[in-house]
């Protein structure tokens, strides 16, 4: 079984739906309000969990209501959270979400998830040590993902950066992770101006930019290419990304070529904006298998 680590965020989402989009100023009346468990590190643990993967979550929430709903949420989706824990007089992170015209908007509060600094990581170095590919992202501290891909390099372990939110990313962590998967909005920030083409030729098979539904472009050593999408009726498209970078670990541990690993996350990450919730449609392995 693939031994996938998450380094990551842990928040409840705040989800308004509404038809309209406020503006700056403006108010609107919406329909529905829901509180479902997010957050882009345990998004992404989830999607592995229910791919089959064994994961292990590293993280922190808060001692508040919501904190012991995100820990509950972990134990019936079957990740390990011998390393999430609940700080005291932290409130957990939240992510106040606008599901409207055909798209979300989003406010993250970090909130207990700034606690995972390179210190809590010194508990889980064994964790990490251990794992077949670690999977971290951009809504803890940025010194936090300098130390773990210093681990992972250190140990020899695959690490997966999915650069989200956008912010810049250090040159050491770019070099050291094995796979970077930003949207193309994140990768303009990692890379500025450049052309995409020209930065996708210097990270052959590392660098996947993430389209939507267009798929995920990367440069194969030979030339630039693009595994499709899937068609589907999206619901919501939160968790998608979360549930591609899940998806595109468990496969990459499990020895898939490159490839078709890339499809089956694209599978996932498709059937995951059929439901709504950032992790409402993520798929279970027979799920992917049985419509690829
Ligand atoms: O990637 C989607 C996630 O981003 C949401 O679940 C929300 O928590 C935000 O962090």
């Amino acid at each position: 079984m693939a031994k996938i680590t998450v380094v990551g965020s842990s928040s409840m989402d705040l989800v308004v739906t509404s038809s309209k989009r406020p503006g700056a100023g403006e108010t609107v009346l919406g329909d529905h309000f829901k509180t479902v468990p997010g957050g882009k590190g345990a998004n992404q643990a989830v999607a592995a969990a229910r791919l089959g993967a064994e994961v292990t979550m590293i993280g922190c929430v808060g001692d508040d209501h919501f904190g012991q709903i995100i820990l509950d949420n972990f134990k019936s989706n079957g990740v390990a959270i011998d390393y999430v824990e609940p700080v005291t007089g932290m409130e957990s992170g939240t992510a106040h979400i606008v599901l409207a015209e055909g798209d979300n908007s989003i406010v993250v509060v970090k909130a207990a998830n700034d606690c995972v600094t390179p210190a809590y990581i010194e508990k889980a170095v064994d964790v990490i040590r251990q794992s077949d590919i670690v999977i971290i992202q951009q809504e803890i501290p940025e010194e936090t993902v300098v130390y773990v891909s210093e681990l992972c390099a250190k140990f020899n372990v695959p690490l997966m950066l999915n650069p989200a939110p956008a912010r810049p990313v250090p040159a050491s962590v770019v070099e050291q992770a094995s796979y970077i998967t930003p949207n193309e909005h994140e990768a303009a920030v990692l890379f500025g101006e450049e052309p995409l083409g020209e930065v996708l030729r210097r990270y052959p098979n590392k660098l996947f930019v993430t389209e939507g539904k267009r798929g995920v472009r990367y440069f194969d050593g030979d030339e630039e290419t693009i595994v499709p999408g899937y068609a589907v009726e999206a619901v919501d498209t939160t968790g998608a990304g979360d549930t591609f970078n899940g998806a595109f670990a468990v496969a990459l541990a499990e020895g898939k070529s490159l490839k078709d690993s890339l499809k089956f996350a694209n599978r996932a990450a498709s059937l995951s904006v059929t439901k709504f919730g950032a992790q409402g449609g993520m798929p279970t392995r027979s799920e992917v298998e049985g419509s690829l």
